[in-house]
């Protein structure tokens, strides 16, 4: 078992699609793409929950975001988990317009991952990665940040052996330097 957690924000609610044709999810992408990373890798996981859900409803989630984003919102998170006793951790999120979800920053900010191995995870609707590895990297000193990973959240099923052949080549990689 590698000595790696898997860290994760997914928002369960419409999702959001160019189409404009929302649909309500049972559970986030997000969530599903870091459950089964954590269980092919036998790594625990931990959520990242803010303390004041965003809204179920498509819009309003976007409005409130974007507020968050523009204003430089750290949303205060309902659990905490310190990555300490973790060589490497998978950090799986959705892009929201092009960064990280503001509730990721405020978890990064809370802890040291000085000299850890990083793996960013971005599930995303067709923009990809985003600016997400740069955002990272900023609120990440001293880590080593590998390349992100990035899959369409609707297509992760029929990708899931890709990734997870990324995912275990990136934990057995060399370590970058910082
Ligand atoms: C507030 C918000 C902003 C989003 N911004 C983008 C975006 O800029 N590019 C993109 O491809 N997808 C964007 N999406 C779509 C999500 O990245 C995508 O639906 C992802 O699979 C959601 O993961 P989740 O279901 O675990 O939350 C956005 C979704 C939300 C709710």
């Amino acid at each position: 078992m590698p000595n790696a957690a898997v860290i994760f924000f997914s928002h369960r609610a419409e999702t959001y699609d160019p189409e404009r044709t929302p649909r309500t999810l049972t559970k986030g992408y997000a969530e599903i793409v870091a459950r089964r990373i954590a269980s092919a890798i036998d790594a625990p996981t931990f959520q990242v929950i803010p303390e004041r859900d965003y809204s179920r409803d498509h819009d309003a989630c976007m409005s409130q975001a974007r507020k968050d984003k523009e204003e430089g919102v750290f949303p205060e998170l309902l659990y905490d988990m310190d990555p300490i006793d973790f060589k490497s951790i998978l950090l799986v999120y959705p892009n929201w317009f092009g960064s990280c979800p503001m509730p990721v920053f405020t978890y990064l900010s809370h802890h040291s991952f000085e000299g850890k191995r990083v793996i960013p995870v971005c599930v995303h609707d067709g923009k990809g990665i985003g600016q997400t590895e740069k955002h990272l990297k900023a609120a990440l000193p001293g880590a080593r940040l590998l390349k992100g990973i990035s899959t369409r959240g609707k297509d992760f099923p029929s990708k899931e052996t890709e990734l997870l052949s990324l995912v275990r080549e990136a934990l057995a990689a060399p370590l970058p330097e910082e």
